[in-house]
């Protein structure tokens, strides 16, 4: 067992493979078929798949050919030696932990070979436990880079869903629900200011689930007469009403087997509440002036900016429908409690507006940027968006300056931020204290002077803002 590996077979016998679930490629470069033999018996024997190639040319066609975990090489082959192996497959791009194993080590090879990335240098005769124990180690490494990547991947991707842009805890949360909620067929209530992306969410919901090849029909209820918003929700036999030339059919109906989007849904006049009641209960509705009930199956998500609570209290929304409706609860917060979703934000309209309107997509100020993090934002995402469309619309600059602002957005958003000195737009890198002072007043204007807010927003202490702040000047 303490043996050296000499080419001989007898000493591995003692070896129990482990075998992992998917068998690690290993590639053996070596020239004495001895050592070839008695290192691929130690290697199987631990789950590994082998292969071996006489010379580092052999070596190339076969990495070039095929993807390998591992390769174990020894440096003075015919051909092509190992260090030029190396040298080979850095160039040419080929990923594989490299262990070299020579019988001819100098301090400067092993230098060499460290260098062009080999993973570790062992000279012969070794024991089997140390080759093992380079192999180990070199495979957890690349586990944990891969892992690393993986979760690069995922945390790039967490600062979407969809076409969701934002990456605060909140949203990320929204995104949580509307994940669980896609794949059954509750019923979602969705709340949130104006423009927070409610009808965006709702499609998301359609379009993550097994339902998305049915339709999604979206229907504003604040918008229309009782008696028109009844038929457009139920659907009209010809001469129900005056107006009523021919049969129509329902949004339920056309939204069967699908989703139905019921906008502004507090205001479905009290009368009508109780027949949509019984529609959601019975899975049936009848057209106006048909006895006929039609069953239709729909999953419903409705949307809302008031305060629904508030509503079944002054008796104006039913308890009832209320409690039907919201089985699954979707709170979108407005953009100034996610400052932090605002970069993000603005850097996805402007490659979408550079698209639209044909041009490279504008750098946006650090001053204006100032302003666009400190202002309020009552028309939350839809203002924004059209913040920056306007922007596209209105100049030919290659950037955003404060200038392509509206008038609104420097009224509000100045007071403090005020008094950021204006940086000279030729320069976008500024030194890192700056940086630090204007991200502590764009925090500070955002929150209205509130200190413990600001702390929040900057992940910092509060007292470690205070000490910021007097060092900066700032009252
Ligand atoms: N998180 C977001 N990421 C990217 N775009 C968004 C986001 N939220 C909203 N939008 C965009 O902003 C606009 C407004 O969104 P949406 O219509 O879904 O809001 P809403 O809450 O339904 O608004 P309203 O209450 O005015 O009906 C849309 O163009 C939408 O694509
Ligand atoms: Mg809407």
């Amino acid at each position: 067992m303490n043996e050296p590996i000499q080419g001989t077979s007898e000493q591995v016998a003692a070896y129990t493979g482990t075998g992992g679930a998917e068998p690690v490629r290993t590639l053996l470069v070596e020239d004495e078929p001895n050592m070839v033999r008695t290192l691929t018996k130690i290697l199987e024997r631990r789950g590994h798949q082998v292969e071996s190639a006489a010379n580092g040319k052999e070596a190339l066609v076969r990495l070039e050919e095929g993807a390998y975990d591992l390769v174990i090489t020894d440096l003075n082959m015919p051909v092509m030696n190992g260090l030029d192996l190396l040298r080979e497959m850095r160039e040419r791009g080929l990923e594989a932990a490299v262990i070299v194993l020579t019988g001819y080590g100098t301090i400067q090879s092993a230098v060499e070979a460290l260098k062009l990335g080999a993973g570790d240098y062992l000279i012969k005769p070794c024991h089997p436990d140390e080759l093992l124990l380079a192999v180990s180690r070199l495979l957890e490494l690349r586990n944990l880079k891969r892992e690393v990547r993986l979760l690069r991947r995922e945390m790039r991707e967490r600062a979407r869903f969809g076409e969701i842009i934002g990456r605060s805890a909140a949203m990320r949360e929204v995104y949580k629900i509307i994940e669980a909620v896609s794949q059954n067929k509750s019923n979602v209530l969705i709340h949130g200011e104006p423009g927070t992306g409610k009808e965006l969410v709702a499609r998301t919901i359609h379009e993550r689930g097994p339902w998305r090849e049915r339709p999604f029909v979206a229907v504003n209820c604040g918008a229309l007469s009782e008696t028109l918003l009844e038929s457009q929700l139920f659907g009209h036999r010809r001469g129900a009403f005056t107006g009523a030339v021919r049969d129509h059919e329902g949004v339920f109906q056309a939204a069967n087997g699908g989703t139905l989007f019921l906008d502004e849904v507090t205001e479905i006049p009290l009368p009508l509440q109780v027949k949509f009641l019984r529609a959601i209960q019975e899975r049936e509705v009848t057209p106006l002036g048909s006895t006929r009930p039609i069953k239709v199956d729909v999953r419903l998500v409705a949307a809302t900016n008031r305060d629904v609570e508030e509503a079944v209290r002054r008796g104006t929304f039913r308890n009832d429908l209320y409690y039907r409706l919201n089985v699954v609860a979707i709170h979108l917060p407005p953009l100034r409690e996610r400052p932090e979703d605002i970069p993000l934000l603005v850097e996805h309209f402007v490659q979408r507006f550079s698209r639209d309107y044909g041009v490279e997509p504008k750098r946006v100020t650090p001053a204006a940027m100032d302003r666009l993090l400190a202002y309020q934002w009552p028309g939350n995402i839809r203002e924004l968006q059209n913040t920056i469309e306007r922007a596209f619309a209105l100049s030919r600059a290659p950037e955003i300056g404060v200038e392509d602002l509206p008038e609104r957005i420097l009224r509000q958003a100045s007071g403090l931020a005020e008094e950021t000195p204006q940086p000279s737009d030729e320069f976008s890198i500024l030194p890192l204290a700056e940086l630090e002072r204007r991200a502590i007043v764009a925090a500070l204007a955002h929150t209205r002077g509130n200190k413990s807010e600001a702390a929040r927003l900057l992940g910092i202490e509060r007292q470690r803002l205070y000490r910021k702040m007097e060092k900066y000047g700032l009252r």
